[in-house]
């Protein structure tokens, strides 16, 4: 089927050159101690495609055990939202879409589309692959952070929307970054409108740190690629062979902490930042977290920021979650 360019709207909020906030962000998280680097630089073209590998792979139990979840909860979303549109927050490959986009289908109700992701390549190619299978679907992707996006949500004509978020990418956001999240997207609601999200749960340190440090090494190489990012985009020269992956579970914070760790004692040089960096052998940088929810904490918690609890899911093992709130 041709797609009618006027089925797809582009928004691009990034520009291939970074800004001088970029740049002050970034010196900041590479001055402080321990020295970090902001999650948003893994999904380059490269790092949104090992993300993909990494929704795969055996250890990684997330993607599966979520997509399973929501086969069986999505039929209830149209018939607690009836009419909306649909906004997911990095939707990267728009797999989960399909399953929620399906379930509006089969009710006859409007299909309207809006991704938000930071990674350009992969939005429209995924844009482009829903247009072909659904006809009546309407796209208004948007290119940019979540912050960004979610200030600059165009006004929907349908009666609501829903903002869904799954992966468990609300858990690579600290408490801090969490509480701002929450009032962004309460922002970016009317009254009566929704918030889906998708949380992994807290188990076993082993399935955890398995998840995380998978046997053929991907998850490796997407950590490594967030230094070829900061090469391109700032002219770094890190070596990629004098750093390597960690990933541990930390069970005072219930969250997997995912570091670079320095081998030798180096300097690193960031031209487009005018900055350089010494690190220590054994020297880690830190680069994510991930936390591991509560469902019921979670719930707690939106609730006291406004949200009304509507329905809470999760699987038969009790290892991922669904949650479903309106915005009062
Ligand atoms: N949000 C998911 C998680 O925390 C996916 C993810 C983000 C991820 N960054 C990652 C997975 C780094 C592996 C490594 O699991």
């Amino acid at each position: 089927m041709v797609t009618t360019p006027s089925r797809l709207t582009l928004q691009k909020l990034v520009s291939p050159r970074f800004s001088p906030q970029e740049a002050q962000e970034l010196t900041q998280f590479l001055t402080e101690t321990p020295k970090k680097i902001p999650p948003k630089y893994f999904y380059d073209d490269r790092g949104s495609q090992l993300f993909e590998a990494i929704c795969l792979l055996p250890e990684y139990y997330l993607t599966k055990t979520e997509m399973e979840l929501l086969t069986r909860v999505a039929p209830q979303l149209p018939h607690h939202t009836g009419a909306c549109e649909l906004v997911e927050l990095g939707s990267g490959s728009s797999r989960k879409t399909h399953i929620i986009l399906q379930a509006y289908q089969q009710q006859g109700l409007p299909l309207r589309y809006t991704p938000i992701d930071i990674s350009s390549s992969i939005l429209e190619i995924s844009a482009y692959n829903l247009l072909q299978s659904y006809p009546r679907l309407e796209v208004h992707g948007i290119v940019g952070t979540y912050e960004e996006a979610l200030a600059h949500l165009p006004l929907t004509q349908l009666p609501c929307r829903l903002i869904y978020f799954l992966g468990s990418s609300l858990g690579n956001l600290d408490r801090q970054q969490c509480a701002v999240f929450f009032q962004q997207v309460y922002q970016g609601l009317q009254r009566g409108d929704y918030f889906l999200l998708g949380v992994d749960l807290q188990k076993e340190r082993a399935i955890l740190e398995a998840a995380y440090n998978d046997s053929q090494g991907v998850t490796a190489a997407f950590n490594l690629n967030i230094l070829s990012h900061l090469n391109c985009r700032f002219g770094g020269n890190f070596s990629l062979p004098n750093f390597r992956h960690i990933a541990i579970y930390n069970d005072r914070e219930h969250q997997i902490e995912m570091y670079l760790q320095s081998l030798v004692s180096q300097a690193v040089y960031l031209q487009g930042l005018d900055l350089h960096l010494s690190l220590a052998a054994g020297e880690k940088i830190l680069t994510e977290i991930s936390r591991k929810f509560n469902l019921r904490e979670l719930q707690t918690e939106l609730e006291d920021r406004g949200f009304r609890a509507v329905e809470t899911w999760q699987d038969d093992r009790g290892w991922f979650g669904l949650l479903l709130v309106q915005k009062a």
